[in-house]
């Protein structure tokens, strides 16, 4: 995807482009003011796989970026594909909008944004996974049309 200037809901101009290895230092910085977790090497890895030179064509990784150039929002995903009996389907691996720049389109945009990457990789369903108390990510994706799916994640504790 090249990249498109798009207004938000708010009317507002978003730069909206394939994030590559000289945005690491912002995204990192953003994933570390949302979360409160520093995840360098992390960040390197996904950008490296999602983004980088030799990145499968099914792995998309979008900044969204500000007038300024700032880099104000990201979202990374991927076609999955088989996952016990799963058609192929998109999945909304990581996101995340400046708190600054929240509640004005900027979040709608980037997943709109890999919704259109995905179809064009021909699937026609997207699943994420959220905390269930998150009420932010929650009324974001339920907001964005994603609702329950017929699949529950399941874990266990290993000793
Ligand atoms: C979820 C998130 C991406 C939304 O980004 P955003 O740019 O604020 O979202 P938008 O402005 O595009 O909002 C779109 C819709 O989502 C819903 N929404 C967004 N924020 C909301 C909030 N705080 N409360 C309720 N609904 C909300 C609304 O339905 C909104 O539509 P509206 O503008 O017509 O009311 C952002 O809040 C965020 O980054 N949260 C943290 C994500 C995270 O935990 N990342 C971890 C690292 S991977």
């Amino acid at each position: 995807m090249d990249r498109i200037t798009a207004m938000s809901s708010k009317n507002i101009a978003i730069d909206i482009r394939p994030a590559n290895s000289a945005d690491e230092a912002a995204i990192v910085a953003l994933d570390t003011e949302i979360t409160g977790t520093e995840k360098a090497a992390y960040w390197a890895d996904i950008l490296e796989r999602y983004a980088g030179p030799d990145h499968r064509n099914d792995r998309y990784f979008l900044v969204a970026c500000a007038a300024n150039d700032e880099l104000i929002g990201f979202i990374a995903g991927e076609v999955r594909a088989w996952e016990f009996g799963s058609p192929p389907c998109g999945w909304v691996l990581a996101m995340g909008v400046s708190p600054q720049q929240r509640e004005r389109g900027v979040g709608a945009l980037l997943l709109d944004s890999l919704c259109a990457q995905l179809k064009n990789a021909g699937v026609t369903t997207i699943r994420t996974m959220v905390l269930r108390n998150d009420k932010v990510n929650l009324s974001f994706f339920r907001g964005e049309g994603l609702a329950a799916g017929p699949y529950i994640e399941l874990e266990k504790h290993l000793d």
